[in-house]
């Protein structure tokens, strides 16, 4: 695959880039290829050239600054996005993200994620779109078109196999070379074709011996060679190790800064002869394009003069949201809900709603409408109750209801050099984000200081979460003054580690007392850049659990129906660490059950990321899988319930239990993950293991009926006809499986080939057409190293899900 073409502006940009490069001398270009921070790269005054900004991706635009007061937009998480088989909403959210990144002076987004769901414990599952590299591939190139229409870039992430997170810093991943052509690089092929993305980010991991971030065969030869790739490769944060090892592997910037192996390390190895200058260069030439593209080099004209029309962020989140619900299963039409009647929403989630998975995912809204505020808002006066009924959540939280905080700084000495308001218990400042008249020099000790004025009577708990000194006093009382040290070494754990509580304490309703938490700033060993990271946590009086359950019972016993919301916390789907289990967490599945067996009228909504096991599955009338869903996920939810919108989402990707699940691995045995299953993962290794799993990939119901009519495949296009058989309108997602029928190499029984969606009315028909890809025939041959075309007969269906296949053809290729 050879790259586009450059068009005319693209020749008038790369001629100032050559322009610019010729003026820099090597120290200058070496420090250009080294963040100068945590975001951003220097800028070049002499040459024109403004400060380059990144910044997290992918549901929002999070900035330069990890607190809740530089406030973002929230859209629901990767997984919902890919649930809704809509490349064409992903590009939508991609406009909106470009247009947040505007907002916050961001040129460049990391996103999106297209690593696989290979085992459904990977950590950062949610974060990803799915287990099928076709169905990642299109929804990425929707939101990298998106992104990059509205003048901002994109680097899509973690090339590659990055697909589980423990030891991803050091792991060494094995995949068979058909494995990673035909599912692992397979998005990030997709995406360089079909959206040309001005960046890449290469992974913490090694694959095949040779770790991402100097693999000279997968980025400058496949990815640069065969692809076409013409835009940056920056490193995943802290990822580039090796100096002459990066540049030679086609790393082109080393994040974050200002510690990294490039700047006047970079530059050395050239004066030594142990890097050509012609290797810098290139890398720096790649860089002035990225920057040309995005405006910030003067002369060059940005690939996007005016920005596209403005998008109303809230009511796109809650589109994408609703779209994205995945109605499981729906007995005796139990949903919608019928109008009047009564209604027990159930679950801590309902209340404190769960938006998004954690770590550097996470964004700060400046609102969330949670399902308790959405349902109340829809449904009429009087018809709501609410109960806890479980709380999901086995660790406490940072502190935040009750608590008026404010950060103070002071030097060595104990003199105070700087103040900031704290909106909650956490701390997260990074490179020169720091209160005003403080300097890393100078900073000695964060103190958070303040009140807390408790909401019930009884004993609560405060805990530190961060490495180094603390001390911790309430009420006067000191109740720890140590060296707190959690953790396994990954170098985030300060910013997504356990809280550990400290101090349990009894307090009264209503009573103010003084809390304080001292900090002792020091640069961990094992960051590059310069990093205050802590946050005080609390839960208050906690009530017996069975107590809660039977509470939630009763609520439930009284209504016509009963919504139990069961959820994941950011200790289960978050970054750094794999899950354990897919069991949700807490007395969730009690209180299901429980709930099920009071009221028939049962409906649990799943809000988590990625997959959990529902061993009660068929106890409740309805199951809807609601996603992390974003700011507005409350407001999307009442809108399915009450039947405003039908539930309009499919799997991306197959549920089912751990025990069932056939590739499950993500701890390395001595340093290595084998990836022994080959091109068998997801639907392909269910298929093949015989299993039938919970829920098929591409299953979800809706509020309608379809009838699959005809099914036409000529030469490689397909024509579906379909016919709404039921009362109401919908969308109906059309699955194109193409299955080999004859012999050949090892193959997937079947595979997505491709998709299209149809609206239609009751007792409308419609048609659409897919167009099959090439290589959807196709195997990886390691021995010509090339793909090839696997002739013989084929059979097409057209379906529902992979298992619910309504009508088929044979093909001969
Ligand atoms: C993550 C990246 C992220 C980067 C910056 C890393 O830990 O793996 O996805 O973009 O941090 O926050």
């Amino acid at each position: 695959m050879a790259g586009a073409q450059p068009t005319p502006a693209d020749q008038a940009r790369e001629a100032v880039v050559e322009a610019a490069l010729r003026t820099l001398d090597l120290d200058t270009k070496a420090r250009l290829l080294a963040g100068q921070d945590m975001w951003s790269l220097p800028a070049l005054p002499g040459i024109g050239l403004r400060s380059l900004v990144m910044s997290d991706g992918p549901v929002g635009v999070r900035g330069v600054r990890w607190t809740a007061d530089d406030p973002s937009v929230a859209l629901p998480s990767p997984t919902a996005l890919a649930a809704t088989w809509d490349p064409e909403l992903a590009r939508r959210a991609g406009v909106l993200l470009a247009q947040e990144a505007r907002r916050k002076g961001v040129h460049v987004l990391l996103a999106p994620t297209v690593n696989l769901h290979r085992s459904p414990l990977g950590g950062r599952h949610f974060e990803c779109y799915s287990e099928d590299p076709y169905l990642t591939g299109v929804i990425g190139t929707g939101y990298v078109r998106g992104v990059q229409s509205g003048g901002v870039g994109t680097t899509v992430k973690h090339f590659v196999a990055n697909d589980a997170e423990t030891d991803r810093l050091t792991v060494n991943n094995l995949v068979p070379e058909r494995a990673l052509r035909e599912l692992y690089l397979a998005p990030f092929e997709a995406i360089v074709r079909d959206a040309r993305p001005w960046g890449v980010m290469t992974a913490y991991n090694t694959v095949n011996g040779t770790t991402m971030t100097e693999h000279h065969h997968l980025v400058n030869e496949v990815l640069r060679g065969e692809w076409g790739f013409d835009g940056v490769n920056v490193s995943d944060w802290t990822a580039a190790r090796d100096t002459t090892g990066a540049i030679e592997g086609g790393l082109d910037v080393a994040m974050p800064g200002p510690r990294t192996v490039y700047g006047e390390a970079l530059a050395r190895a050239v004066r030594d002869g142990r890097v050509g200058e012609a290797t810098v260069d290139a890398a720096v030439r790649r860089v002035l394009r990225l920057a040309a593209r995005a405006g910030i080099l003067d002369g060059a004209e940005p690939v996007v003069a005016a920005p596209p029309a403005p998008v109303d962020g809230e009511a796109l989140a809650r589109e994408i949201a609703r779209r994205s619900f995945v109605l499981l299963r729906n007995e005796r039409h139990v949903l919608p809900l019928k109008p009047h009647g009564t209604v027990a929403l159930i679950g801590a989630a309902a209340r404190d709603a769960r938006i998004l998975g954690g770590g550097s995912a996470t964004v700060f809204p400046a609102r969330i409408v949670s399902p308790l505020d959405g349902l109340t808002a829809a449904l009429a006066d009087g018809t709501l109750r609410y109960a806890v009924g479980a709380d999901p959540a086995t660790e406490l939280p940072v502190a935040e209801a009750g608590f008026t905080l404010r950060a103070v700084c002071r030097d060595a000495a104990g003199e105070v050099i700087g103040t900031r308001s704290a909106p909650g218990g956490l701390i997260q400042w990074m490179g020169t984000d720091l209160p005003e008249g403080v300097t890393h020099e100078t900073l000695h000790t964060v103190e958070l200081t303040g009140t807390f004025t408790p909401r019930e009577s009884g004993t609560h708990t405060f805990g530190i979460k961060g490495t180094g000194d603390f001390t911790l006093t309430v009420g006067g009382t000191t109740y720890y003054d140590d060296d707190q040290r959690p953790g396994d070494g990954d170098p985030f754990e300060a910013f997504f580690g356990a809280p550990v509580p400290r101090a349990r304490i009894g307090l009264t309703a209503g009573e103010p007392v003084d809390v304080s938490l001292t900090h002792v700033v020091r640069l961990p060993e094992n960051l590059p850049m310069r990093v205050v990271a802590f946050a005080l946590a609390h839960c208050g009086p906690r009530r017996d659990a069975d107590e809660l359950i039977a509470e939630a019972v009763e609520t439930a016993r009284n209504a016509d129906t009963a919504v139990v919301m069961v959820a994941t916390t950011d200790r289960v789907e978050s970054e750094g660490f794999d899950r354990r289990d897919l069991r949700l967490p807490g007395r969730q599945d009690d209180l299901v059950r429980a709930v099920a067996a009071a009221n028939p009228n049962t409906v649990v909504v799943v809000n988590a990321g990625s997959p959990v096991e529902m061993p009660w599955r068929d106890e409740a009338a309805a199951v809807l899988l609601g996603w992390f869903p974003g700011q507005e996920g409350g407001a999307a939810l009442a809108d399915v319930l009450t039947g405003a919108h039908e539930p309009g989402g499919r799997l991306p990707t197959t549920w089912g239990s751990l025990a069932d699940a056939p590739v499950t691995q993500v701890v390395p045995a001595d340093g290595e993950l084998r990836y022994d299953e080959g091109v068998f993962i997801g639907y392909a290794a269910w298929e093949k293991a015989g299993r039938t799993p919970s829920y098929p990939f591409g299953h979800g119901l809706g509020y309608t009926d379809w009838a699959y009519e005809s099914l036409d495949v000529d030469g490689t296009t397909v024509r579906v006809r379909l016919r709404n058989t039921g009362e109401r309108p919908g969308r109906e997602v059309v699955q194109i499986y193409v299955a080999p029928a004859g012999p050949g190499p090892e193959r997937p029984a079947r595979r997505l080939a491709g998709f299209a969606s149809a609206d239609a009315g009751p007792g409308e028909s419609t048609e659409v057409t897919v167009e099959l890809p090439r290589r959807a025939f196709e195997v990886w041959d390691e021995t010509a190293k090339a793909w090839a075309c696997v002739k013989g007969s084929y059979e097409i269906a057209a379906g529902r899900s992979i298992a619910d296949r309504r009508l088929t053809a044979p093909i001969n290729v």
